[in-house]
């Protein structure tokens, strides 16, 4: 068994002189099969971390990354979460990544508010449930990222609608801020994260965005220079802070 010393450093990467000292980390993607969190998975398996790659159904991509699958884990379904916490038996964390997430289109004139509940189920109720589940997991050092996006700024708001979208990311950050607060004498730190305008199934490709991979990077580098001092600021991937 590793001693709470060993844990609490890795997930750190930190400068050491002339060279770079690499600690690696446990840590668990959601929406692991496609898109972000795909990518994250390979960008953290490239460094050599170890990934835990969660989704509904595994891609082709993702089994020829040759990390651990956990399959089968809706974020709306609470049994599926209690299932995959069994299935970890004690793990330690050091990183939750909760990156899956829906957008449907609400306008107000084709409001649906199912699909509004849904955005909230996936969005926002998720993330608080995995966090819960996970929590014995979790250790002083370990972090939380949460994918929000800008479009659950209020302040950046300027064009309405995606009710859904919009309302489920507002709760998904102000969740991450009270996780920020709540978690801090645990010794556990937590980022708000916009990825950018990124070229996924999500945004139809559009070609307007940047790519994961470059997404990745910048929010990898953010994650990496969470602290418990900055812990609860909202960062586009770029590192510039965002107005709630
Ligand atoms: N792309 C952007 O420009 C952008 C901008 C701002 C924020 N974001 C956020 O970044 C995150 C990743 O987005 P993306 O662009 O990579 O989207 P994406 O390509 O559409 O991928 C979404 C991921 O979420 C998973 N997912 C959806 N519903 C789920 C559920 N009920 N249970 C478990 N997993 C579920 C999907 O799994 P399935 O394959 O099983 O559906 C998929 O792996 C999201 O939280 C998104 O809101 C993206």
């Amino acid at each position: 068994m590793e001693g709470g010393e060993a844990r609490q450093r890795r997930g750190c990467r930190r400068n050491n002189g002339d060279s770079l000292l690499i600690l690696m980390a446990t840590v668990l993607v959601t929406g692991a099969n496609r898109g972000i969190g795909f990518e994250y998975c390979r960008q953290l398996q490239q460094r050599g971390d170890t990934v835990i790659a969660v989704c509904r159904e595994p891609s082709r991509d993702l089994e020829s990354l040759g990390v651990r699958i956990e399959a089968g884990v809706d974020l709306t379904d609470a049994e599926a979460i209690a299932d995959l916490a069994q299935r970890l038996d004690g793990q330690p964390i050091d990183l939750l990544i909760h990156n899956a997430g829906i957008l449907e289109n609400n306008s107000l004139e084709t409001l649906d508010l199912d699909s509004v509940r849904r955005q909230f189920e996936v969005n926002a109720l998720g993330p608080l449930r995995l966090t819960q589940a996970l929590l014995p997991l979790l250790h002083r050092g370990s972090k939380l990222a949460l994918m929000t996006s800008r479009m659950g700024s209020i302040d950046d708001n300027s064009s309405g609608g995606s009710y859904g979208y919009r309302m489920s990311k507002v709760a998904l950050s102000m969740a991450g801020k009270s996780l920020s607060i709540d978690l801090k004498p645990r010794g556990i730190a937590v980022a708000i994260l916009h990825p950018g305008l990124v070229r996924t199934r999500m945004i139809g490709f559009n070609p307007q965005g940047i790519s994961p991979e470059d997404s990745v990077r910048g929010l990898l580098a953010r994650i990496d220079g969470l602290t418990l001092e900055n812990s609860g600021s909202f960062w586009h991937a770029n590192g510039e802070l965002l107005p709630w």
